[in-house]
Formats: C-alpha cells, structure tokens, sequence
C-alpha cells in the first residue's frame, strides 16, 4: 500500500488526526501538578537513551500514521527540547508526505534565539508555551526549580519574532495557587499577537493532590477576564478543538479556554499518544499503552505496523473526561491507581 489515505475510525465513529508524541521523559522543571518533586526528584529512574525511539523509528511511525489520516504532529515531553538535536526530527517530519502541521510544547526556558530559528527553519509550524504567572515568586513556587522567569519571557519573544503560524501561551489555573495570575498575563500579552490558554487543573497521572476544590473552571475564567476587557466567543477552527475560543470585543487578539474537567471534550477527540519508548496511548488518561517499538525493533514490515496501529485505533472507545463527569463521578478524582504520568505520556 502507498500513503494515501485511508480513514479509520475508532468504536464512537472518531478518526485519528493529531498524533501527540513525547520525544523525553525528562523536565528541567518539577512542577507540582505535572512531576512533583517528592516522585520524581533524586532517585527517580528516568528512560535511558536506548529505550527512547530513534528519529528514524518516530518518522517511519508518523509515515505510516499519515496513511490513517494523521495531519497534526505535535512534540512534547516531558521537555522536548532536552532532546538532543530536536531540530533535526523536526526536518525529518515536516519532509513526510501528508504532515500538514508541526507543533512543539515547551516550558520556553531553552527557547534561545539560536534554537528558535533552527526549530523554524527545520519545519516547525507552531509553538505553544507554558507559563504559569509573571509574579517571579508565584513562578518559581510553581514549578520549583531556580529557573529565571525573564529566560522563559526571552523565549517566547524570541518564539513570536520568529514567524511561527501561531504562538500560544498556555497557562493552568489552581484555585488558591495563581488565578491572580490570570489578569496580568491578559494584560500583558494582549495585543502581542500571542493565543492566551487558560486550562483547567486536571487530573492526570497518580501524584499531583488533585482535587475538584482546586479547579478554577472555565467560566470562572472566562466571566474573571470578561469583567476587565469584554469578550466573544469565536468559532472553533475545526471539530473537536481542544480550547474554546473567545476574541478581545477591542481587537486585542484571541484566548482559548481548556475545559477538560467542567465541559470534556472526548466527543470530538481524534488524539493519539506516542511515548517515548513507542508505546501508543488511545487516551491522557489511559493506564497502559501499545507497544510498537517491539513491532520496530523485530524487523516487522509496515503493513504489519500498519496494520496494528489500525486495529488498535478501531477498538478505541476511550472517553475518560466524560465518564469522570457522569453523575456521582464528579467530585473524585479516578480511583485507578496506575494511570500513566503525562511527562511520560505527553501532555
Ligand atoms: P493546539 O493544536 O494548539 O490546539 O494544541 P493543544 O491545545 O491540543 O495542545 P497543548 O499541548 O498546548 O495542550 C494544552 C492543554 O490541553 C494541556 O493541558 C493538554 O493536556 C490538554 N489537552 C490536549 N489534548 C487533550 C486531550 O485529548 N484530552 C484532555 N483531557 N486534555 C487535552
Ligand atoms: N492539568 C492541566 N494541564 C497540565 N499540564 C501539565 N499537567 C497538567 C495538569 N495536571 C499542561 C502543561 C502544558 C501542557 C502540555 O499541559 O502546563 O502546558
Ligand atoms: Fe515540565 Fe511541562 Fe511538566 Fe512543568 S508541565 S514539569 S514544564 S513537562
Ligand atoms: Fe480524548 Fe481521553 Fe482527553 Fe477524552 S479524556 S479528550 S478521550 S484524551
């Protein structure tokens, strides 16, 4: 069989488009909500080089993805940009037939003007970057290491003066932690060409001390930003998009809300997750995935990849967000004690 597409659909009618692949375990940050230190500090047994697919095994399964419809890419981590030479998969993926769009999900802190502008010349289309608040003290208490705040401002200037399609800021509401964060930030990156995301505390992974108390919900967000600078709700840009859009009514730009756990979006969710080590996630919230690598690393032909990639797809039924909000579910966290870390993952 050649490339061409050939749609599949999982067990709700869903097909697979964005494919979401962790290139590291590894963070330069411990955020709480995300690798808190008390798990994953000294000790903690990160992927050895080894066992994390090569560039060429990751671009061989995103060839054979495009032929199920897979249009979107992106990389995350952990922290992709501890990949060594990162830039050049970049090169590698945007060379596929069928790959229309690139995107990378930093935490900026590496994002040099050198970096940004290979990242840009190999391909990359898109860039989205975490930022959590502008107060230095609330900052550092977020994600708990001594990185200084202005090398992550650095970073995302150098990201919107590089010509990326779109620049995004993606910050995670914990009531009681930086929701005074959320008008600064308004103001300081409206009218700077950069998306503003403001996302709910999820309950991903076994250790973050999630709890329903300390989700600031979208509409909270939403009326809180409406009061100082009025806004509208813009159409998605396709089915199925992840944040809901809202525009400054004064032509200040765009924000996006990230309403995982107060309005789930698995509906339309035609996400597929790759970690490190080749193992295909159906679901953030899954608590095992499917092997690949072993299908790589033992000389299988493509359609034989292929061909399990599709049957994995096909039995999807995965809608975990939604289930969580179904009566007498809401106000728990999942009781499953293994669910997998999303810096293993990828968010
Ligand atoms: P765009 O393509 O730019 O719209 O990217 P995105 O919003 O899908 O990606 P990003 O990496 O910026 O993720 C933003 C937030 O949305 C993160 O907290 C993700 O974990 C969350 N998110 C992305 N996809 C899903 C999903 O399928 N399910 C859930 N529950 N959350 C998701
Ligand atoms: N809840 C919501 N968002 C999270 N992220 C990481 N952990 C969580 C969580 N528990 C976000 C990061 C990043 C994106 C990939 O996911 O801040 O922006
Ligand atoms: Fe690192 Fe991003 Fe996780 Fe923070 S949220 S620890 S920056 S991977
Ligand atoms: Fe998709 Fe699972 Fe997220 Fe629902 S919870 S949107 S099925 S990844």
């Amino acid at each position: 069989m050649n490339n061409a597409s050939q749609s599949i659909s999982d067990q709700l009618g869903r097909p697979v488009r964005d494919l979401r692949i962790s290139v590291t375990d590894r963070c330069n940050f411990r955020c709480g909500y995300c690798m808190p230190r008390d798990v994953f500090g000294k000790g903690y047994q990160f992927l050895k080089q080894s066992q994390l697919l090569t560039f060429e095994e990751v671009t061989r399964l995103v060839r054979l993805f495009a032929r199920f419809g897979v249009r979107k890419i992106r990389l995350t981590g952990g922290e992709p940009l501890l990949r060594r030479e990162i830039e050049a998969l970049v090169g590698m993926l945007s060379a596929l037939e069928g790959i229309e769009d690139i995107a990378m999900t930093t935490n900026a802190s590496l994002l040099t003007l050198e970096r940004t502008r290979a990242l840009k010349e190999a391909g990359l289309d898109r860039i989205n970057i975490s930022l959590d608040a502008l107060d230095p003290d609330v900052y550092a208490r977020i994600n708990e290491v001594n990185t200084p705040l202005e090398d992550v401002l650095d970073g995302i200037g150098n990201a919107l003066s590089a010509g990326f399609s779109a620049v995004k800021i993606n910050m995670v509401v914990q009531k009681g932690i930086n929701e005074e964060e959320i008008l600064p930030l308004v103001e300081r990156y409206r009218h700077s060409g950069a998306i503003l995301r403001f996302i709910e505390f999820m309950d991903v992974g076994n250790h973050n001390q999630w709890k329903l108390d300390r989700v600031y919900t979208a509409r909270e967000i939403v009326a809180l930003i409406n009061g100082d600078y009025p806004l509208e709700p813009v159409d998605p840009n396709y089915q199925g998009e992840v944040a809901k859009r809202w525009r400054f009514r004064d032509g200040g730009g765009e924000i996006g809300v990230i309403s995982s756990i107060s309005q789930p979006f698995c509906r339309g969710c035609s996400r597929a997750r790759l970690s490190a080590v080749g193992e295909l996630f159906t679901c953030l919230f899954a608590t095992s995935g499917f092997d690949l690598r072993s299908l790589l690393r033992t000389g299988q032909d493509d359609e034989t990849i292929a061909g399990r990639i599709a049957e994995i797809w096909r039995n999807r039924a995965d809608r975990y967000s939604e289930e969580r909000l179904a009566p007498g579910n809401s106000a728990s966290p999942d009781s499953r004690s293994s669910k997998v870390e999303m810096s293993y993952i990828g968010g």
